[in-house]
């Protein structure tokens, strides 16, 4: 088992990360590596790609989405048309947003309070009296796909289906890049049908009060979204809305199993709860990188960037950017300002976040008001995805309830 450091990093010596590898020692502890990218700053990893590592470096990138693209053509997820809004472009991609961000505004999201927590302390009361939980499959899986689905109005059965999507597009079937893109073009179609399955069933009925029927019957700048765009809008959103909250929960009840003191903080003082996310989300960043392309000849911060290159954000470095935080290496829950990108930044910073940041938070609160006290099991040997970070194997060990 590796030792967590108390606070920071273990003090490790190794080369510079290679996006995609599956390296198990690199997605426990990536921070080590990304201040050894950060050295190297903005570095050209590979023709035709330059990687950036830098807040400042990352703030160009994201903020110019008239250079920096995410229309990503050919990208790789086997999709026909772009998704909505993450591959458009502006200004195409303001018309989506005003129509989604009202839907997903801090005030909507907190009316969700009371069914998150009702949902927390239903998963809780199913494994507390064992003494155990496999955290990743009892917790962290279902509380934001139940969440979710009845936000978006599908029933629950429908869970495995939509993450079996989901699966298909993150880590395809396959071993070349050809099958890999072949398996996600296979995907895709799936994904397609079955939302237009769905949308000709809703079209039945009368309108609902779920996101589906508001995007089906919202108009914007007077006129209605067709079925396609409806459909790459869900597609869209099984895949960022089911992973990343499992991925954050998984990242940050690691990091709090592995360090008591920061665990009791939030024990004491549930106050602390909203600093103390966003300083996980800081940390842990389970998003790592994204990806955009130049649609001109460019400079980031003195690195030449060709128009057609790929631009690796990765939004793990800028965040223990020691130019932009104090003590980047340390988790301070009290950490005040903290202008980290987790969710990104510029005009695709996350739609969801507001969504995200409430259940994390009362996650958080009920968890630790019923189980204050929980460990990993000795010898526990955690197993990252590759893609997002995301413990797959994450299991808590607590005082069984009686
Ligand atoms: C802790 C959880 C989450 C994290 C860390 C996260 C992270 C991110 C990041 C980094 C981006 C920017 C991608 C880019 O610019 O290429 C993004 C965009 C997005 N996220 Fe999230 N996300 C989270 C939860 C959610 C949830 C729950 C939803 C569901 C509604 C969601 C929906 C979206 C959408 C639709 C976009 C694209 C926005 C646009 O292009 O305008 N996210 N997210």
């Amino acid at each position: 088992m590796t030792t967590a450091p108390d606070t920071g990093t273990p003090d490790v010596d190794v080369d510079l990360m290679v996006f995609g590898d599956n390296d198990q020692a690199f997605l426990e502890y990536p921070q080590p590596h990304y201040a050894k990218m950060r050295a190297r700053r903005p570095l050209l990893s590979a023709p035709g790609a330059v990687q950036t590592t830098t807040r400042a470096a990352l703030d160009t990138a994201l903020r110019n989405a008239e250079i920096y693209s995410s229309g990503m053509e050919g990208a790789p997820l086997g999709t026909e048309r772009p998704l909505i809004p993450l591959q458009i472009d502006p200004p195409e991609h303001r018309k989506y947003r005003k129509l989604l961000d009202p839907l997903f505004a801090p005030k909507q999201m907190a009316k969700l309070e009371p069914q998150i927590s009702a949902q927390v302390n239903e998963l809780i009361d199913g494994f507390e009296a064992r003494g155990s939980c496999d955290f990743t499959n009892e917790f962290a899986i279902p509380l934001p796909s139940q969440i979710f689905l009845r936000l978006f109005g599908l029933p629950f059965s429908e869970l495995p289906q939509l993450l079996e999507f989901n699966e298909r597009t993150q880590r395809p079937g396959g071993s070349t890049a050809q099958e890999h893109l072949a398996a996600r073009k296979a995907n895709a179609q799936d994904v397609y049908r079955y939302f237009a399955d769905v949308i000709t069933e809703r079209r039945k009925e009368a309108p609902r009060h779920d996101l589906l029927s508001k995007l089906l019957t919202t108009d914007v700048d007077g006129e209605r979204l067709s079925d396609e765009e409806v459909i790459d809008v869900s597609f869209l959103m099984i895949l960022a809305g089911l992973d990343t909250i499992t991925d954050t929960l998984t990242c940050s009840f690691k990091f709090l199993a592995e360090h008591p003191g920061h665990r009791q903080r939030i024990v004491d003082d549930p106050s602390i709860i909203p600093s103390a996310v966003e300083e996980l989300l800081r940390w842990e960043t389970p998003v790592m990188t994204i990806i955009r392309v130049a649609h001109a000849d460019a400079e980031i911060e003195g690195c030449p960037v060709k128009n057609g290159d790929y631009v690796l954000a990765c939004l793990g470095s800028a965040n223990t950017d020691e130019k932009e935080f104090e003590n980047p290496d340390e988790v301070i829950f009290e950490r005040n300002p903290n202008r980290h990108i987790a969710f990104g930044g510029g005009i695709h910073r996350c739609l969801g976040s507001h969504l995200a940041r409430q259940e994390l938070r009362v996650a958080l609160r009920e968890w630790h008001r019923r189980l204050p006290h929980y460990e990993l099991p000795r010898g526990f040997v955690p197993e990252y995805s590759d893609g997002l970070r995301s413990v797959r194997n994450l299991t808590l060990l607590f005082p069984a309830a009686s």
